[in-house]
């Protein structure tokens, strides 16, 4: 059985040597790498650590050129998920690689009889809720002052 996923990329992409597997401890000094440059409040490595150490956590990585360049982290909760983080290095987004990940992670949800997944996103992170909902998901509600700056959240989901 294959372990990854090799999948064809759109045709604007400049990657051609494309994989997605799942993460593993060994990929986190380059995701901790990843964390610090595309967020202003990164998760800290006992966080990643934390979450590897769940059974219920599912994550993958994606690479070019054998390079880790984005991860996604989801919680499996009986027959939905939480997805947790997602995130493409910056010198990679907007090339389809989000997207790509998705599509791996679904995948392997399924495998695990997952049949929903939801998350919470910024209402001011413009380019995640295009990105989700490009990839299928609605918003389902709205959680007022959800974060520490008093931004709201929306939460959203997706039936796979
Ligand atoms: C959200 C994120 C994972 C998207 O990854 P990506 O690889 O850039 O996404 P894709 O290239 O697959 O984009 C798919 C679609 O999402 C939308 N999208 C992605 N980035 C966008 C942006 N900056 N502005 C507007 N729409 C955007 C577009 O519809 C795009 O399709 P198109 O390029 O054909 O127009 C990435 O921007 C990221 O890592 N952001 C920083 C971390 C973050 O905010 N994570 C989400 C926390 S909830």
């Amino acid at each position: 059985m294959s372990l990854g996923t090799t999948i064809q990329m759109k045709p604007t992409t400049r990657h051609t040597d494309t994989f997605c597997r799942l993460l593993t401890t060994i990929d986190l000094a380059r995701v901790l790498d990843i964390e610090s440059v595309a967020y202003q409040e990164p998760w800290s490595e006992k966080k990643f650590l934390d979450s590897l150490d769940n059974k219920n956590t599912l994550a993958s990585v994606v690479l070019v050129g054998g390079e880790v360049v984005g991860y996604l982290i989801t919680n499996l909760c009986v027959d939905y998920a939480d997805i947790l983080n997602i995130c493409i290095h910056p010198e990679h987004q907007r090339g389809g690689l989000g997207s790509l990940l998705w599509r791996h992670q679904i995948a392997k949800l399924k495998m695990h009889r997952i049949s929903s997944v939801v998350l919470e996103v910024r209402d001011s992170n413009s380019a995640a809720l295009s990105y989700y909902e490009k990839n299928g998901f609605k918003a389902i509600d709205r959680r007022n002052k959800y974060y520490k700056n008093g931004e709201s959240a929306i939460i959203m989901r997706q039936f796979i």
